[in-house]
């Protein structure tokens, strides 16, 4: 199932959530492609966009607790650590053509993400705003 992005997800800071946004739309061109298990150089494509795509994002998040010296910064970090991992797991996991495991990865992300945003980012709003953003 597609993620659908609500209006629930936002963290209140406009470039950030398009961030988010941008994620959810690559996971879910993940998802599309293994249904249809149309297997060639468009996954490949697609699963390093999601990996360039999510590190650009995680590092514009990061840049931002160290200028602000967030107080939660380094279980964050670990939480982003987590989700690179996953990253690099579905990569090796296609490379190997396993579809079963690459789709259990991709619904964990896919939950994962999710639960990060409403969760883990949510903690950062009132530094972010206090801080001009
Ligand atoms: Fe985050």
């Amino acid at each position: 199932m597609p993620i659908k992005w609500d209006d629930s997800y936002s963290v209140g800071i406009e470039e950030i959530d398009n961030q988010h946004k941008k994620i959810i739309k690559i996971i879910n061109q993940v998802l599309e492609i293994i249904e249809e298990e149309s297997l060639d150089d468009n996954l490949k494509t697609i699963i390093k966009e999601l990996i360039d795509y999510s590190n650009y994002h995680f590092k514009f998040e990061e840049d931002y607790f160290e200028k602000f010296n967030y107080e939660d910064k380094d279980s964050h970090l670990e939480k982003h650590g987590e989700f690179r991992a996953q990253l690099m797991k579905i990569s090796q996991e296609f490379k190997d053509d396993k579809m079963e495991a690459a789709y259990q990865i991709i619904d964990f992300l896919e939950n994962w993400l999710i639960d990060h945003i409403n969760g883990t980012d949510k903690r950062y709003i009132e530094c972010f705003q206090e801080n001009g953003l």
